[in-house]
């Protein structure tokens, strides 16, 4: 697994706005679009791409364009929602995939009560997209629906990650898939959990801040 946290002033300016508990919803949700954008510049970097002959108002030249079949996005529901925005005006023609996994509040292991993947993710480069990566439950269980699929590498877009998290996630793959391509491409790296799995510093429940407590 590759880990990329992002050291730009921007990204850091942005994620403190985030975390201030006075930062209001519509805010809020601006600047996860915003810092999805950004993250995903860095998180794209291996997109493939294929040649193709253009003809310029000058001349006929080679350029490249995105291959097929199309990337995948991924949101994890419901926080990864807020993410989508960003992620699809840097990728306008991806196709776009849901997963919602909740983490029992308890147990705080994540169980799934939505999917609408493709069956079919065979040579497909997802883009798995959770604004928290905390215990990594629920991150673990995302990879493996794609890669139980067929996709052919995975690349996680998270605002905010525990050092518990990431090293859970590095163990789960190195069990379950030695070798297989995942980039984990994080706007910063946190201190730690808190007992009830939450991400200190952090910046609270995202889905919360994203959009209330109605969902609750
Ligand atoms: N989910 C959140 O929304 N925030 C955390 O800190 C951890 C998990």
């Amino acid at each position: 697994m590759r880990l990329s946290v992002a050291d730009h002033p921007l990204i850091k300016h942005k994620i403190s706005i985030l975390r201030d508990e006075s930062t209001p919803s519509p805010i809020f949700r601006l600047l996860v679009e915003e810092l999805v954008t950004l993250l995903a510049y860095e998180a794209t970097r291996d997109v493939r791409i294929t040649k193709v002959k253009i003809k310029t108002p000058l001349a006929i030249t080679e350029g490249e364009k995105l291959s097929k079949p199309r990337p995948l996005i991924v949101p994890v529901l419901r926080a990864g929602l807020g993410m989508l925005e960003g992620m699809t005006k840097l990728l306008p023609s991806a196709e776009v995939g849901f997963l919602g996994i909740k983490r029992d509040e308890e147990t705080l292991q994540p169980y799934t009560y939505a999917n609408r993947l493709p069956d079919d993710l065979a040579d497909r480069q997802v883009y798995i997209i959770d604004p928290m990566l905390a215990t990594g439950g629920t991150l673990n269980d995302s990879i493996d629906y794609v890669f139980e699929r067929g996709a052919s590498s995975v690349t996680c877009v998270c605002l905010i990650g525990a050092p518990e998290g990431v090293e859970n996630v590095k163990q789960h793959l190195g069990n379950k898939w030695p070798g297989r391509n995942v980039h984990v491409v994080l706007g910063a790296l946190d201190e730690k959990l808190n007992e009830i799995g939450y991400i200190v510093p952090g910046l609270g429940d995202a889905g919360d801040r994203l959009y209330g407590t109605a969902a609750n």
